[in-house]
């Protein structure tokens, strides 16, 4: 069985999408995606995630939660992120990668109150019919986040086998106590929320396309 070409095409195909269709996903095609993600690799095939997906009226509660709790200033986060968590060459492509998406949006650096509906839009799951929030067990580290990073990227592929549009999102996991009170979820950590649908082909910032580092800057093979 030869699977590069269409390796290359799911691969090179899956994008973050930042505009969405309301159409839902039918519950058929959600169910076979998510059990085709469950065959992520992980430690010992010890599948530490568990997964939360939302739609309908419980997807507008959370967006309504979240966008409340972020008005309030009321964030939690259970695994730490700093500003200045990206230094070096990190820290370059993520100013070149905002450059790019606010150029995309229509919005300048300064202009807060854009920004500001912006990052509510963010919380909205950007028009996402449904969300799928992932959880880690309550002591999950950094080598259980891996698992559950291993974990993300076999679902995005999933959904885009499936012709689903997705987000990872890791603004999501900043309200993480507003998750798991809206999604009725006790003693799991949140490491990160995908909001996923069908793509609204003609919004502007749909149409961003990120670069990558060489081969040569990011890997070096030894014998
Ligand atoms: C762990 C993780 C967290 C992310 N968090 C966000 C986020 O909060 N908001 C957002 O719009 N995009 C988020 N993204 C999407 C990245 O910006 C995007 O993957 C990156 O710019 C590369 O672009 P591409 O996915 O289109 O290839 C996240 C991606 C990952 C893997």
């Amino acid at each position: 069985m030869d699977l590069i070409e269409p390796a290359e095409r799911l691969i090179r195909a899956r994008r973050a999408t930042r505009a969405f269709r309301p159409a839902e996903v039918p519950e058929s095609a959600m169910r076979a995606v998510f059990a085709l993600a469950g065959s992520a690799p992980s430690n010992s095939n010890t599948q530490p995630w568990h997964v939360e997906v939302a739609s309908g009226a419980t997807r507008d509660r959370l967006a309504d939660a979240l966008v409340a709790a972020h008005h309030a200033g009321r964030r939690s986060v259970d695994f730490p992120y700093r500003e200045d968590l990206f230094r070096g060459r990190q820290q370059i492509r993520r100013s070149q990668f905002g450059a790019q998406l606010y150029e995309a949006l229509g919005i300048p650096r300064a202009e807060t109150d854009l920004l500001e509906g912006y990052n509510v839009e963010s919380l909205r799951f950007y028009g996402a019919p449904h969300v799928a929030m992932l959880f880690g067990p309550a002591n999950t580290e950094a080598r259980v986040a891996a698992d559950i990073g291993i974990y993300a990227q076999t679902l995005l592929l999933a959904l885009t086998a499936y012709g689903v549009a997705s987000c990872p999102q890791a603004l999501l996991s900043f309200y993480a106590d507003t998750v798991r009170e809206v999604l009725g979820v006790t003693d799991r950590k949140l490491l990160l929320g995908i909001s996923f649908g069908y793509a609204d082909e003609d919004a502007a910032v749909n149409a961003v396309r990120t670069p990558r580092a060489d081969l040569a800057e990011t890997t070096r093979f030894h014998r």
